[in-house]
């Protein structure tokens, strides 16, 4: 099953990204969390990609595209994965479109979490997160059990550079302007499916499961 997960920046497509993938046991595949390793590790790409992410601009489709399509290629995407944050243009859809029509495969949905502009504010200022192994909590809505510390591996939780009120404007900008558009894209393929993703995390992700099963 290939699952693309779509919506605003701090819709929550990470958070439901990651129970579909324990639940369905596929991989789940992040461009921002990849981008933020090599960020953290000091790589040449990750140099490159942090120019753009620290204001809330999207990386290159040329970077972008190429390391997706690396992961995409591995061993434990042979059953399928779902997809987090990718693709984020439609030049990007278009170039995995045409990489998994070479295979004879598609896109089997693609999950838009649909939350207004007035909600995502509110919930980035809250967004805690763990540069190790990409967790995500919520001060509020689903707190560490530690305060500041990961439950999975016991880091540092921090503030994402880019979730600064400023950038997260910018972010939603370039969302509403370069990303949004896939929205019609993914409906014309018939693989569109959308939830409401303002409503709690359990019940998002229950709407998401009755569209999978
Ligand atoms: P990326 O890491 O993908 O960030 P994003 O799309 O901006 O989305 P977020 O991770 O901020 O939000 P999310 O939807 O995953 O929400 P989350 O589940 O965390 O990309 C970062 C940057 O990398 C981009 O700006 C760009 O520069 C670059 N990049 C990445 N991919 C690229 C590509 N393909 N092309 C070009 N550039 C690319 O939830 C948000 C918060 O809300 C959390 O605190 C969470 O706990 C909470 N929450 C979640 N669900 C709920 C709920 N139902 N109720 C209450 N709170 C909730
Ligand atoms: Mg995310």
């Amino acid at each position: 099953m290939k699952i693309i997960m779509l919506g605003a920046p701090g819709a929550g497509k990470g958070t439901q990204a990651k129970l579909i993938a324990d639940k369905y046991n596929l991989p789940h595949i992040s461009t921002g969390d990849i981008f933020r390793a090599n960020i953290k590790e000091g790589t040449a790409l990750g140099m490159e990609a942090k120019k753009y992410m620290d204001q809330g601009l999207l990386v290159p489709d040329e970077l972008t595209v190429k390391i997706l399509l690396d992961r995409v290629a591995k061993e434990d995407c042979k059953n399928g994965y779902v997809l987090d944050g990718f693709p984020r243009t439609i030049p990007q859809a278009e170039v995995l479109d045409k990489a998994l029509a070479e295979l004879g495969e598609s896109v089997d949905f693609a999950i838009n979490v649909e939350v207004p502009d007035e909600n995502i504010i509110k919930r980035m200022g809250g967004r805690r997160a763990c540069l190790s192994c990409g967790a995500t909590y919520h001060l509020e809505h689903i707190p560490p059990k530690a305060e500041g510390l990961c439950d999975h591996c016991g880091r540092e939780l921090v503030l994402r550079d880019d979730d600064k009120p400023e950038t997260v404007k910018n972010r939603l900008q370039v969302y509403h302007e370069q990303t949004s558009p896939l929205i019609d894209f993914y409906r014309a393929k018939g693989v569109l499916k959308e939830v409401d993703g303002t409503r709690r995390m359990d019940e998002v992700f229950n709407a998401i499961v009755e569209i999978l099963d």
